[in-house]
């Protein structure tokens, strides 16, 4: 049993896109650790991110990410329980907002 946690935020003005590899590069090491995939979609500064993993860890993660202020206007816009992972063997990519939506259409 996993937990799926997708929102959205916008990233902060003094974020560059590179700055954001970086948090990506962090995030994967991370996430590896603490049994969590997903993936990270950018559209300009307009940011979409799925979590899922152990329900504990993904809560914990997603209250550090609500309280990151490298972005803002943090909505979540889906939670559910899910009985296997979507994005297992993706640590935590980035992805282009067109690929998420042909993604979301498999889901
Ligand atoms: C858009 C965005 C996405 C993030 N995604 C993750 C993530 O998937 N995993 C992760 O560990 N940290 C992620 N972070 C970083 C966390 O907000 C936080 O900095 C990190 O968990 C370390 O927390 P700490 O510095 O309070 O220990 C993200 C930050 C931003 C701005």
């Amino acid at each position: 049993m996993f937990l799926r946690l997708v929102y959205v935020s916008n990233l902060s003005d003094d974020v560059s896109h590179e700055n954001l590899d970086t948090i990506v590069d962090r995030s994967r090491a991370r996430n590896e650790r603490t049994g969590v995939t997903g993936m990270l979609a950018l559209d300009g500064r307009r940011v979409l991110q799925i979590l899922e993993g152990p329900p504990e860890a993904v809560q914990r993660l997603y209250e550090h990410i609500r309280n990151d202020t490298r972005h803002h206007e943090v909505v979540e816009i889906d939670r559910r329980i899910v009985d296997s992972r979507h994005f297992g063997s993706w640590g935590m990519v980035r992805r282009s907002m067109v690929d998420v939506v042909m993604l979301a259409m498999t889901l």
